[in-house]
C-alpha cells in the first residue's frame, strides 16, 4: 500500500452516497441471474465488467438499470446490502447512509415490503457483527413522472419506521427539483429528511432549487454549484454538506481527469464537503478508492484527508453522542 493508501485506510470514516443497486459487482450479478433464472446481455463476468465505459450519465444507468433486473426476491436484497458491508467494513466505514431505487424493483413486480425488508436485515447483520450503523434513504426517479413518485412515497409508510429520508436520482438534465416539490413537501411532513442529487451534471440553479423548493438539508454531489458564487457562499454559510464521488465524477465523464477534480476547491472555500463512492461496482472503487484516488490527483495531505473523513462524520445523520465518538475515535487513529 502506499503512504496515502495506509493512512486513508486507518482512518474511521462515513459513507452518504452509494446507491445500493450500484453496489452489484459482476460475479454476484450472475450467481443471482443463475438462482433467479433471469438473463444478462453478458456472456461472462468479463464480458459484463468489459462493458463498464460511460460517455455520460445516462449511458451507465441504462447498464445500471439492466443489472438490477437479477434482484427479485427479499434475499438477493440481503445478500446484494451484506456484500457491500463486507467492503465498507473492510474500508473502515463505521456509519453507512444507503440510497435505494425502489421503483427499478416495483416497476418488475417486486413488492416494496421485499426491498426493504432484505436490505434490513443486512443493515441489522452489520450492526451486530461490526458496530456498523446506518441509515435508509429512498430515491424517487426523476425520470419518471410525479403520480410514481407519489405512489412510491404512499408504499413507503408502512415501512416509515425503516427509512430515514427521501431523494432524488437518475437522469438530472429536464428533470428539474420543482418536478417533485409536492412529493417532497408530503415526504417532509411525513418526517422523512430530504436530500437530492444536483449539480452532477445539471446546472447550479437545480441545486439551488432543491435547497430552496424541496428544502433539502444536503446536497448530493454538487460539483456545479461552483459556477454560482452566491450559491457557494450560502452552502457555506449554512454548512450544506455536499456528498461529492470522485471516481463517479471521472466514469460519468463529469471531469475530464481527476486532477481538474473540483474537490480541492470545494475545500478550500469551506463547503462541508464528503467523498463518497456512489456506484462502486460500476466506477471502479469504494470509498477508501475514492479518498486515494482524489488524494494522489490533487495532492491532499494529511490534514485534507483527516478534514474529509470528519466532514463525513458532521455531514451523518448521527445523534450528538455518536458523533462526538466516531471523531473521537477519528483523531485517535489519525495520531497514532
Ligand atoms: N446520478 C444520478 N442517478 C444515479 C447515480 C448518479 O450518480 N447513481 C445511481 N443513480
Ligand atoms: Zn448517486
Amino acid at each position: 500500500m502506499t503512504d496515502i493508501a495506509s493512512f486513508v485506510a486507518v482512518l474511521p470514516k462515513a459513507e452518504l452516497h452509494v446507491h445500493v443497486e450500484g453496489t452489484l459487482e459482476p460475479e454476484l450479478a450472475f450467481a443471482l441471474a443463475e438462482r433467479n433464472g433471469v438473463e444478462l446481455p453478458y456472456a461472462s463476468v468479463e464480458e459484463m465488467r468489459a462493458a463498464y465505459h460511460f460517455s455520460n450519465l445516462q449511458d451507465f444507468l441504462d447498464v445500471y438499470y439492466a443489472g438490477a433486473s437479477v434482484l427479485l426476491e427479499r434475499r438477493d436484497f440481503h445478500d446484494l446490502t451484506w456484500a457491500y458491508l463486507e467492503r465498507a467494513h473492510a474500508d473502515n466505514v463505521r456509519h453507512a447512509e444507503i440510497f435505494f431505487d425502489p421503483q427499478t424493483h416495483t416497476a418488475r413486480g417486486v413488492p416494496f415490503g421485499a426491498v426493504v425488508e432484505g436490505i434490513r436485515a443486512a443493515l441489522d447483520e452489520a450492526r451486530a457483527r461490526f458496530g456498523l450503523t446506518s441509515r435508509l434513504i429512498l430515491c424517487f426517479l426523476r425520470h419518471l413522472d410525479e403520480a410514481a413518485a407519489f405512489e412510491t412515497l404512499e408504499a413507503a409508510m408502512p415501512y416509515r419506521e425503516h427509512i430515514a429520508g427521501v431523494g432524488l436520482d437518475s437522469a438530472e438534465r429536464g428533470n428539474p427539483p420543482r418536478k417533485f416539490a409536492r412529493v417532497f413537501r408530503r415526504a417532509r411532513e411525513a418526517g422523512f429528511v430530504p436530500v437530492a442529487h444536483a449539480g452532477e451534471e445539471g446546472p447550479a440553479a437545480y441545486v439551488r432549487e432543491a435547497l430552496d423548493v424541496l428544502r433539502v438539508t444536503r446536497i448530493d454531489h454538487g460539483n456545479n454549484a461552483l459556477d454560482d458564487p452566491r450559491l457557494v457562499a450560502e452552502l457555506v454559510a449554512r454548512q450544506v454538506p455536499l456528498t461529492v464521488c470522485p471516481l463517479s465524477n471521472l466514469r460519468l465523464r463529469v471531469v475530464d481527469d481527476l486532477a481538474s477534480h473540483p474537490l480541492r476547491r470545494m475545500l478550500e472555500q469551506d463547503l462541508l464537503v464528503t467523498v463518497n463512492s456512489d456506484d462502486p461496482a460500476y466506477f471502479g472503487g469504494y470509498v477508501n478508492a475514492n479518498y486515494v484516488a482524489v488524494a494522489e490527483a490533487l495532492g491532499l495531505g494529511a490534514a485534507e484527508l483527516l478534514r474529509l473523513a470528519r466532514n463525513s462524520f458532521e455531514a451523518a445523520w448521527l445523534d450528538a453522542g455518536d458523533r462526538g465518538k466516531l471523531i473521537d475515535e477519528l483523531a485517535a487513529a489519525a495520531g497514532a
